[in-house]
């Protein structure tokens, strides 16, 4: 494991060099973002470092309720709930929508922090086949007398592949059922405006779909959230235990996270620019002839058969002052995965220095790929 000795922008220092960062979930380039610092700063000034109470005590602070006040306008949703960390959305969503569904039906590839949340007194657990509508509908069917509640990543974090969020839409309204969509790749990422897979398919105002999402990947700073009408965030802050046990989110990541709002909605090129970077490897790795997944987003898997040939190639990029790396978890796979991500930030010089060693690697070992 490599130590960091410096913050992640697009280069970081671990062991006193400087390496090429393409690892991680920095997708707009705000983790190291001057604004956002010092507005953590001056969070840390006025509150201190921790409110040292939960949220339904005496930790709700007005920067809590700013801050959701203004994801629920990002989100264009009534309203918004802030928790510790994106890994709790799910548990938190699953346990307030327990009433309303007997069986989960989760994609095979779905997260740990989805599997972690299925409630222990569920009728019934199924997973489908990774992606598959048809199976789902199957699965659905034999089990025709439980309500179904179907969950599924947004962008899945090791593939960068986007769930087929409009016909799984489908299968869930013609079997009354719901849908839940764990957003934490996707949110500031995906559609018009990087509200995450429903914009992404056109279903901003589905009524049956629930995101549960993150403010530490591509926002920049840490927590997780969840956008809905008033009713569900009344009934999450009512309800939950994990929210309302929990000590609330800390002053200078809330203050983090609402400057870097700010720079999202007045920086719209940021996610342009993600794009083009994103573009610009996943075109690099095919042209090369690695195997990669078919998608746009910022995360781009170099795909092998063999566990060296990953590891190899994850070494040699960190050998020329690369960081790539070669990632087994938390979710099983059927290949071995080198994970690239692309930000914002990374520039045309730094993507064409990756692709070139890259090709090195290839060359060097195409008896193998
Ligand atoms: C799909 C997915 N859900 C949830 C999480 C947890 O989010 P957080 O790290 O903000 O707790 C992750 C983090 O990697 C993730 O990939």
């Amino acid at each position: 494991m490599m130590v960091l000795e410096s913050g992640v922008g697009n280069y970081v220092s671990a062991g006193g060099q400087k390496y090429s960062c393409f690892a991680g979930n920095n997708y707009l380039g705000l983790a190291n973002h001057p604004d956002i610092i010092e507005a953590s700063i001056q969070g840390a000034k006025k509150y201190g470092i921790n409110f040292s109470a939960s949220r339904l005590t005496s930790g709700t602070s007005d920067i809590h309720l700013e801050l959701e006040q203004q994801l629920a306008t990002f989100k264009q949703h009534e309203d918004a709930v802030v928790f510790a960390s994106g890994y709790m959305g799910n548990k938190i969503l699953l346990q307030i929508l327990r009433n309303e569904y007997d069986a989960v039906f989760a994609d095979q590839s779905a997260h740990s922090s989805i599997l972690d949340a299925i409630p222990r007194d569920i009728t019934g657990f199924y997973f489908y086949d990774h992606l598959n509508i048809k199976d789902l509908d199957n699965q659905i069917q034999k089990h025709k007398s439980l309500n179904p509640l179907v969950i599924t990543d947004g962008i899945f974090a090791l593939t960068g592949e986007i769930a087929p969020l409009d016909k799984l839409y489908q299968v869930v309204k013609n079997n009354n059922g719901l849908l839940v969509v764990d957003d934490a790749h996707s949110t500031g990422v995906l559609g018009d405006h990087g509200l995450g897979t429903p914009e992404h398919f056109g279903l901003g105002d589905a009524s049956r779909i629930f995101q549960t999402e993150t403010m530490s990947k591509a926002i920049g700073a840490y927590g997780g959230f969840i956008a809905g009408s008033k009713d569900l965030t009344r009934k999450i802050r009512a309800q939950s235990p994990a929210y309302g046990a929990s000590t609330s989110l800390p002053p200078p990541l809330v203050s983090a996270a609402i400057s870097a709002l700010r720079i999202i909605g007045e920086h719209p090129e940021l996610r342009s620019k993600m794009f083009v970077n994103a573009a610009r490897i996943r075109a690099g790795l095919n042209n090369s002839g690695f195997h990669t997944t078919d998608s746009c987003t910022p995360i781009i898997p170099v795909l092998f058969e063999k566990q060296a040939d990953a590891i190899s190639l994850s070494d040699f990029l960190k050998d020329h002052f690369i960081l790539a790396p070669y990632v087994s978890y938390p979710v099983k796979t059927i290949q071995f995965i080198v994970r690239i991500t692309a930000s914002a930030i990374h520039t045309e010089q730094q993507i064409d220095e990756l692709l070139l060693v890259l090709e090195k690697w290839k060359r060097k070992n195409d008896d193998r790929c």
